[in-house]
């Protein structure tokens, strides 16, 4: 025999449903957000890595003899008489961003968190920073832009003929 049922208990049977699919949902939006969160605690660029190589814009934009800082990418870049370089500013010593040395901007840099400096093209003066700043490999593409690639270092330092 079945059991009799009425409109009433189709119409519980539903709610109940549709609250456990949300309750579902609910924890399955929640559980997915906290191993996110963690994953991105634990190691920040997991689900968001920026793109390593990016425009800096246009020749016209980097005079001869300009020194331009990139803002929000940790370099600069160096445009001289031979050619032009993007060099990187984060200290070799713990990642500090350097400054140019105060009041004597041509001489080099100078790191503010522990004093280490470097010369105007990269090269450890004085500790602790263990090794020179590195240069970038550079290039221009086929639309006119300079592209910086902080992936590839430009061990030879060879400077990008413009
Ligand atoms: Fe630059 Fe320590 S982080 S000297």
């Amino acid at each position: 025999i079945l059991p009799f049922r009425t409109s009433d208990d189709v119409v519980d049977e539903d709610r109940r449903g549709f609250v456990k699919k949300m309750a579902l949902t609910a924890l399955t939006v929640g559980v997915g957000g906290a191993a996110i969160q963690s994953a991105r605690f634990f190691k920040p660029n997991v689900l968001y890595e920026p793109s390593k190589a990016f425009k800096v814009g246009e020749l016209s934009k980097f005079p001869i003899g300009s020194r331009i800082v990139i803002e929000g990418r940790g370099i600069e870049i160096v445009r001289e008489r031979d050619g032009m370089h993007a060099i990187s500013l984060v200290c070799t010593h713990l990642g500090c961003l350097i400054k140019p040395v105060e009041n004597d901007p041509d001489t080099g840099y100078m790191c503010p968190c522990h004093g280490s400096t470097f010369t105007l093209t990269g090269g450890v003066l004085g500790g602790p920073a263990p090794k020179d700043l590195p240069w970038y490999e550079m290039y221009m593409d086929n639309t006119g832009a300079l592209v910086v690639d902080t992936s590839k270092v430009n061990h030879k330092r060879t400077k990008l003929a413009v």
